[in-house]
């Protein structure tokens, strides 16, 4: 039911009204379908103004700087939650009760283990095969292996196709670290936590199995938590637009790990840590912020700027926070964090960066933690993916539990008009 009413006025034609609606939060919309009838489309390159959907999921503001999760801010839950809690709060709508938590804690603990035949997929790859090339292969074969459940309009296939691949995430991110060093793959535990277990299948080898560091792993934790949704981002709207096709949720999760890899989303932590490293001391600082002002350059500064935050990132201040405490916790001193520190002083002052309302974002800090942690930079965007896949099932499931139709956008047409094939050739 709209709750207001828009009139298009175009030259020499009749007006035309279209519905308004508003949402519990953020802007009213203005529903164009009728446009089609008109004669008319939209044109939103980049959809810097468009809504894809409805959704009850996740709301940012980006002026305020603020994202809440299901209503709950994210600084909140960073502190206060764990990751399978918020996993649970984005799939379900509500934080579970103790009795809940224990049940889906114990159900995501039976699926951390993916079928053995997967392994035989590694093989495949070299061993310096980018760890988001083999993610995107191993999660769209996850499908070869569940024909018993991909019936996407079964609310139990969509139920148990999200707890295998929350749960077999941190096991393929570990296998695709393990394959690149030639050890051999580890399996999950069930008497660990969620983090803990992605610390011991990444760190520990049959040789030897050392006790994961709490420290490690609530800082671990808490990272997959700052990247768990974010609204309709690209990999999200992939995600929702692989999955109105009636793809299968494997297929529509490989397609979302496919569209976080690059260096403009999800690919960001890696490149913020390969960023730090060519600029290599305080001193070349000015010279990089020029090359990101200028426009002749390619260059931008990584892990700074973002669609929606025109104020700092939330998760990014946490983010820092936990960074300071993780380095203080094993006695770090990191010169890439006073690198990246002062980086973002300087770059705040600048009018260039000023005028735009380019703050630090999520990625900026992630890398240095993951560092500290002992991660490669190379599997920091297999991080984010493990992190975002239950923001990715919410938004997916949301879509296909209710009314949806494939999503087909339209164009402005401005090739060749028609035209015959030529009777001499
Ligand atoms: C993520 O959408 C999400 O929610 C994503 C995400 C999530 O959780 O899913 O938050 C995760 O992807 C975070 C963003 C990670 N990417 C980076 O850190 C890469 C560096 N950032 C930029 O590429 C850029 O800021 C984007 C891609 C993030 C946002 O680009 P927009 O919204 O299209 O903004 P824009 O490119 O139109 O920028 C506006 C102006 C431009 O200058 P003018 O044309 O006005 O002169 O700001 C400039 C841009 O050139 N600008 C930058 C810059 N970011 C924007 N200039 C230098 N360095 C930058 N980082």
């Amino acid at each position: 039911m709209a709750d207001k009413k828009a009139q298009l006025i175009i030259e020499g034609a009749a007006p035309i009204d279209l519905p308004v609606y508003s949402g519990t939060l953020g802007p009213d919309v203005v529903d164009v379908r009728g446009l089609t009838g008109e004669g008319y489309f939209t044109f939103d390159p980049g959809f810097m103004a468009t809504s894809s959907c409805e959704s009850k999921i996740t709301y940012i503001d980006g002026d305020k700087g603020i994202l809440l999760h299901r209503g709950y801010p994210i600084e909140q839950l960073a502190e206060k939650a764990d990751f399978l809690e918020t996993c649970y709060l984005l799939l379900n709508g509500e934080l579970p009760t103790d009795a809940e938590k224990a049940e889906f804690v114990s159900t995501i603990n039976n699926h951390t283990m993916v079928h053995e035949q997967l392994k035989n997929f590694f093989n495949g790859f070299r061993r310096d095969a980018h760890p988001m090339a083999i993610m995107c292969g191993v999660v769209g074969a996850l499908s070869a292996f569940y024909h018993d459940s991909l019936d996407i309009n079964d609310h139990k296939h969509r139920q148990i196709s999200a707890i295998r691949l929350i749960a077999k995430m941190p096991t393929l991110a570990a296998m695709v670290y393990k394959y690149s060093l030639g050890q051999p793959l580890m399996y999950p535990r069930n008497d660990l936590s969620y983090s803990e277990n992605f610390l011991h299948m990444m760190f520990n080898s049959p040789c030897e199995e050392k006790k994961v560091n709490p420290v490690l792993a609530k800082a671990m934790d808490r990272i997959f938590v700052l990247h768990a949704d974010h609204e309709q981002n690209a990999s999200t709207s992939t995600v929702r637009l692989t999955g109105s096709s009636g793809a299968n949720p494997f297929a529509c999760i490989a397609a979302g790990i496919a569209a976080l890899w690059g260096p403009a989303h999800g690919g960001a932590n890696e490149a913020v840590l390969n960023m730090l490293d060519e600029i290599g001391d305080v001193s070349n600082i000015e010279k990089y912020l020029a090359k990101a002002k200028d426009k002749n350059d390619p260059f931008k500064l990584m892990g700074f700027g973002h669609r929606v935050y025109k104020n700092f990132d939330p998760r990014a201040k946490v983010m820092k926070q936990t960074c300071d405490e993780v380095l203080a916790e094993l006695g770090i001193n990191d010169p890439q964090l006073e690198l990246a520190m002062k980086l973002e002083e300087i770059a705040r002052n600048d009018p260039y960066f000023k005028e735009r309302n380019l703050y630090p974002n999520v990625d900026f800090y992630s890398g240095i933690i993951l560092k500290a942690i002992g991660i490669p930079t190379s599997i920091f965007t297999v991080i984010f993916a493990t992190g975002r896949t239950p923001g990715w099932i919410a938004h997916w499931n949301e879509m296909i539990s209710g009314p949806y139709k494939i999503g087909r956008p339209r164009q402005l047409y401005t090739g060749p008009t028609q035209r015959d094939y030529p009777t001499n050739k």
